[in-house]
């Protein structure tokens, strides 16, 4: 008890004095509250994901669009790539599942920002499209690169506002390269960078989405070409060894999110990057799991702005002290 350090309390301790112990129901309501306080104070995720063909027909597919939402909704802001839904059937519909699975579990209602159909030949445009929580993100501005044969999908540009983060407002910068040329395109998003940080006079720049930043397309050697690998304000979150791919013959880490700046840095929760592996977490075969992709998402999650949530270990570990305490008095 003496580590609980409550030690006082117990030379005080006369029978006349003794601290009666909470009933039960009381104690439930406590570990209730302070779960649902944690959860609150939980951070921010921001979650990256090629889903390719995204259409209205894959999105009518039960399993495809419920496997779909219940990845979206552990984000506050998801990059969806490769969704080819140009009159926007197929995303109106991913939302309407998402808002009604909200109803039922949580109380977010998600929205959705899209760039135009991007690309190179008719038959293969895409779009990217960022779906957030209404209640803890603000769009502020949206931008479309435009610069001539830089990319086949150009960045398209969202500078986004959370007062549920530590840092304020930043600029999602997505990327979904072509294979064939990715170092070039990876090497690109500086110019992007110096063009919306200006833009928006914002440096909290991050840059997510399937670079093809692996394997074959990129290697060792091509990095001295690569201004965000060679220009060390910018931090790779998802480390080289990491396997964002399915199939088991391939272990790439063709998915990354890079940030700008030791602000953004110090803003985002260590060792929170990551692969999120849903075949394993919803126990799903890996049929089911290519259904909708050959990539898996990856996230980081940003600190919380909430001071309390900092200090949310040492409130759980007082109150189970206090209860502790309560029970032995009982005694
Ligand atoms: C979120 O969206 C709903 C429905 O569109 C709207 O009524 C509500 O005002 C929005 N909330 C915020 C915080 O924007
Ligand atoms: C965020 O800021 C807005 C005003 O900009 C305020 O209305 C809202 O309540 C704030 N939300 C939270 C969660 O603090
Ligand atoms: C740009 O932002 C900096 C701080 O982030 C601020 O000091 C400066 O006044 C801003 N400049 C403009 C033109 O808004
Ligand atoms: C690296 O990028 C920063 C932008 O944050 C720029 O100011 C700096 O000049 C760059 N360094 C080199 C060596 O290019």
């Amino acid at each position: 008890m003496s580590q609980c350090g409550m030690s006082e309390w117990k030379k005080t301790d006369s029978p006349t004095m003794r601290w009666r112990p909470p009933p039960l129901p009381l104690v439930f309501l406590l570990f209730s509250f302070l779960s649902l306080f944690i959860g609150a104070a939980s951070g921010f995720k921001i979650c990256a994901y090629n889903v390719p063909n995204f259409n209205p027909t894959k999105a009518s597919n039960y399993r495809v669009r419920h496997t779909l939402t219940k990845i979206l909704s552990r984000c506050d802001i998801s990059l969806l790539q490769g969704v080819k839904d140009s009159d926007g059937k197929a995303i109106q519909r991913l939302l309407a599942s998402l808002n009604r699975n909200s109803d039922r579990y949580e109380h977010y209602k998600y929205q959705s920002v899209s760039s135009k159909s991007l690309g190179n030949s008719p038959k293969d445009m895409e779009q990217y499209v960022f779906i957030y929580r209404n209640e803890t993100v603000n769009v502020m501005g949206q931008h479309q690169y435009q610069k001539q044969q830089s990319f086949v999908r150009e960045p398209f540009a969202v500078h986004f506002k959370s007062n549920k983060t530590a840092i304020k407002s930043f600029i999602l910068v997505p990327l979904h390269s072509e294979p064939q040329q990715a170092v070039q395109e990876i090497d690109r998003l500086y110019d992007v960078f110096e063009e919306v940080s200006q833009k928006w006079n914002n440096t909290n720049v991050m840059f997510l989405g399937d670079f093809h930043a692996g394997c074959a397309y990129v290697n060792r050697a091509n990095r001295k070409n690569i201004r965000l690998f060679s220009n060390t304000t910018f931090h790779w979150l998802i480390r080289d060894k990491v396997d964002t791919t399915v199939p088991d013959l391939t272990t790439c880490a063709y998915d990354r999110i890079v940030v700008h700046g030791e602000g953004f840095l110090k803003a985002i929760s260590p060792y929170s990057a990551q692969v999120f592996n849903f075949g394993r977490e919803f126990k799903l075969p890996k049929k089911r799991v290519l259904e909708l992709s050959n990539h898996l998402p990856v996230e980081v999650q940003l600190k919380s702005s909430a001071p309390l949530s900092q200090a949310t270990p040492l409130l759980i570990l007082l109150s189970v002290c206090a209860i502790v305490q309560s029970f032995l008095s009982a005694l």
